[in-house]
């Protein structure tokens, strides 16, 4: 069975290339909802239907399993869509938890109450949607007591990592790090809350500088999404994937090339 990876766009390719190199024999279907993106600037309502129409299509391409590589809907509509909407032979899970359990280091199920960590102050840069939803802190403040966090929207990004403009992206990368250290001037550590932003890794660790240390959500997703596939054994397969976008495939395939350094072909959903 094939396990579905699904983003607004480009961003969770990021995620796929982290979980494939863990899982080689696993199947995937990826969806871009190219034609919809960016998620980050709509109203929950909205970033919530067009999550679930999403998730269906994953689920009628016969992954019973999908993984929403994206914080906007993991953030906005996840809990709504696991409480009220996704089908009891079916799994979605998300990209949030992973990374709050490595900051507050903590295992996979580990319901205990919450305590101090080692780290206290930390950076959250996300799309403006994720951020207004206060999910991050929520989740947070389940497991970890003391932490302060200073979230930055990131207006702008996404658009411009989507549009191949990367020197625009990187323009807004280094002011929204600035925006950030105006109001948290020595953060612990930062959490690239959008699976766009590791294609600008390296200018987040520049302008934040050696001492920050950056959370790398790809490799922690795939690392979780690999511990559940083995407590549940059925899902490998022969290690093949499929690129599906809501968008022009020929425009998304080229951006996805250029993003990932290798041929990907996307084709419509
Ligand atoms: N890459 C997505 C995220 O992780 C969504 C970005 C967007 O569509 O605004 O938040």
């Amino acid at each position: 069975m094939a396990v579905g990876i699904f983003d607004s766009g480009l961003g969770g390719l990021t995620i796929l290339d982290a979980v494939q190199a863990r899982l080689a024999d696993q199947d995937f279907v990826y969806l871009a909802d190219s034609a919809n993106a960016p998620y980050g600037v709509r109203t929950p309502d909205d970033i919530y239907d067009l999550t679930v129409a999403a998730t269906q299509r994953l689920f009628n391409a016969g992954c019973d399993l999908v993984v929403l590589a994206c914080n906007t809907a993991s953030a906005a509509a996840l809990r709504r869509m696991q409480e009220n909407w996704v089908p009891s032979d079916k799994r979605v899970l998300g990209v949030f938890v992973p990374l709050i359990e490595a900051l507050t280091e903590r295992h996979w199920g580990d319901n205990s109450p919450p305590r101090q960590v080692a780290v206290n102050h930390v950076a959250l840069f996300a799309t403006p949607a994720t951020v207004a939803t206060r999910a991050f802190q929520r989740e947070l403040s389940f497991r970890a007591i003391g932490v302060d966090v200073e979230a930055q929207a990131c207006g702008g990004v996404v658009d411009a990592i989507e549009d191949g403009d990367m020197i625009l992206a990187d323009a807004l990368v280094r002011s929204h790090v600035d925006a950030l250290k105006r109001k948290m001037p020595h953060p612990q550590a930062a959490i690239l809350g959008c699976t766009h932003y590791p294609l600008l890794k390296d200018t987040f660790l520049e302008a934040l500088g050696a001492e920050v240390s950056v959370f790398s959500q790809a490799d922690l997703v795939a690392e979780s999404l690999a511990d559940y596939l083995i407590r549940h054994p059925d899902k490998t397969g022969g290690g093949t994937a499929a690129f599906l976008t809501t968008g022009d495939p020929k425009r998304v395939s080229a951006r996805a090339t250029q993003f990932l350094r290798r041929g990907i072909t996307f084709t419509a959903a």
